[in-house]
């Protein structure tokens, strides 16, 4: 497995690659890999002739404030274990080769970006935009890999390529969770063992909501209070948001039917969890 750290050097590969008549696919990362990751890197693996991971923590989607400098990071576990899930090449870049000096071209995609997550964390999806917009041109890939614990920044990569034209094709895979259901993020590291028990309330209120729907709920209002109630039975989690969103459009969702997306974001210690189902309602 080949590390390459510029960016001159990475498109060239993945052009050679191209010529070749190889299937090339992506999975953009910021390393810390855990199980979700490895799901990635093998859903790339099955179906592309040159697997490429990239890994590199984004510093434009960390606002003030947030855990850039602690996000964890260990990149020889990471190198083995991208080894071990048969990647063919890791593009592991420095901050200074992705954003030169008087970086000024960012993509927004718009009132998305600041709805859920975007509400509070003011230009993440910006910056996950610009990144992967970079990646895409870096990295001219056919497949890119992204998981659906991160559901809005799935809408927010289909929508930039979509409205942009990027020619790659976006690939969103299931969440992966732990035993007792909570979704696999590299944050979890943050969580001290009394709110790592804690967390798993998360999950428990979206299958809660599943079961809701599933017995012929429609009113998002009584879906979203049930969740809400069952969490505020955990001390150790304070909800930031819980929401019912249409999958089409990501705007409130009052009656569910069709494609909905219920996610919600909270703290627990340090950490900041989200989390999500899609539902498919009928009518
Ligand atoms: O999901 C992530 O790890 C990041 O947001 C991404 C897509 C690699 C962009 O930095």
């Amino acid at each position: 497995m080949r590390i390459v750290t510029s960016i001159g050097e990475m498109r060239d590969t993945v052009r050679e690659r191209r010529g070749a008549g190889q299937l090339v696919g992506l999975v953009p990362t910021m390393g810390f890999f855990h199980a979700g990751h490895v799901s990635l890197m093998q859903a790339a693996r099955e179906d592309c002739a040159f697997v490429v991971v990239s890994l590199f923590v984004n510093p434009t989607q960390f606002g003030p404030g947030e855990d850039l400098a602690e996000y964890p990071r260990d990149l020889d576990r990471d190198v083995e274990m991208a080894e071990a899930a048969g990647v063919d090449c890791i593009f592991h870049p420095e901050a200074r080769e992705m954003y030169p000096e008087r970086f000024l071209a960012y993509v927004e995609v718009k009132e998305a970006g600041e709805v859920l997550c975007g509400a509070s964390r003011h230009g993440h999806f910006r910056g996950v935009a610009t990144v992967v917009a970079k990646l895409f041109n870096i990295i001219p890939a056919h497949r890119a890999y992204f998981g659906l614990k991160d559901a809005q920044q799935v809408w927010v990569i289909r929508r930039m390529v979509r409205d942009l034209d990027f020619d790659v094709e976006v690939v969103a895979c299931p969440t992966v969770r732990e035993e007792d259901g909570l979704a696999m993020s590299s944050r979890n590291i943050y969580l001290k063992p009394e709110e790592r028990k804690a967390a798993t309330v998360l999950y428990r209120s979206l299958r809660l909501a599943g079961d809701l729907v599933a017995g012929g709920e429609r009113h998002a209002a009584r879906v979203l209070e049930e969740m809400n109630a069952l969490i505020a039975g955990e001390p150790l989690v304070r909800t930031e948001y819980v929401e019912a969103v249409d999958w089409e459009t990501l705007g409130p969702a009052g009656m569910l039917r069709g494609e909905v997306l219920i996610a919600l974001a909270a703290r627990v210690g340090k950490a900041r969890l989200i989390d999500n189902i899609l539902l498919d309602v009928p009518a």
